[in-house]
């Protein structure tokens, strides 16, 4: 069993993936923290995000096995991952790896934006998880807040358009739905209600 959810920046698609995962007792893959610890790496290293050879090299060489999440979920390493995600080397020298997580037994869930068109196009069943720019902005400057980030809703809602904007309209494995994805709106939905929802999708009723 494999379940692809992809989304915009921010839709709630870790939290609903994560969940699903434990409900149905698959593993599950962040793919979006692969890019974030290529950003970290760029940065922390002093290479420009947008530098394709260093960005390659970090790609290629990551344990991708032992990303750890803490320090990866600001602003700044997001915009970095964003940039270095629309390089086809980048993206070829980590989808061996999704692809063979994905085929784990006893199956997984894989968020991202590429999952059901590019990594899994055969997954069993794929979400295209959304919510309005607004909402998610509100969400995210909430998190980050929380995580002791001094940002402004406003500031997250101009990053999240920039980021999406980039992530939409590159060349290479853009954020788009599948054509067989279902579509889920959480803009009026809390997490509770996200989650039945997709459990009804992924179960047929
Ligand atoms: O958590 P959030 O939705 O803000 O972003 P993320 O899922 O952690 O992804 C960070 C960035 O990595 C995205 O803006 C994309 O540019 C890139 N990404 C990608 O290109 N393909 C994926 N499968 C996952 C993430």
């Amino acid at each position: 069993m494999i379940i692809a959810v992809d989304g915009p920046a921010a839709s709630g698609k870790g939290t609903l993936a994560r969940r699903l995962a434990d409900h149905l007792g698959l593993l599950y893959l962040d793919t979006g923290l692969i890019y974030r610890a290529i950003g970290w790496h760029l940065l922390e290293n002093g290479f420009a995000p947008g530098d394709e050879n260093a960005a390659v090299e970090i790609a290629s060489t990551l344990d991708l096995t032992a990303i750890d999440e803490v320090q990866l979920r600001t602003a700044g390493i997001g915009e970095a991952a964003s940039i270095a995600a629309a390089n086809v080397n980048v993206r070829a020298a980590i989808l061996q790896y999704q692809r063979r997580f994905a085929e784990k037994a006893p199956g997984a869930v894989l968020d991202g934006r590429d999952i059901g068109t590019i990594v899994c196009p055969d997954a069993d069943h794929k979400l295209f998880v959304t919510a309005s720019p607004e909402v998610r902005a509100r969400r995210r400057g909430r998190e980050l807040r929380l995580s002791g980030t001094d940002i402004s809703d406003d500031e997250v809602l101009a990053d999240l358009l920039r980021r999406d904007e980039r992530d939409r309209t590159r060349a290479v494995a853009p954020l788009k739905p599948a054509d067989d994805a279902h579509l889920l709106d959480t803009s009026n939905l809390d997490i509770e209600a996200a989650f039945r929802a997709a459990v009804a999708i992924v179960s047929g009723s």
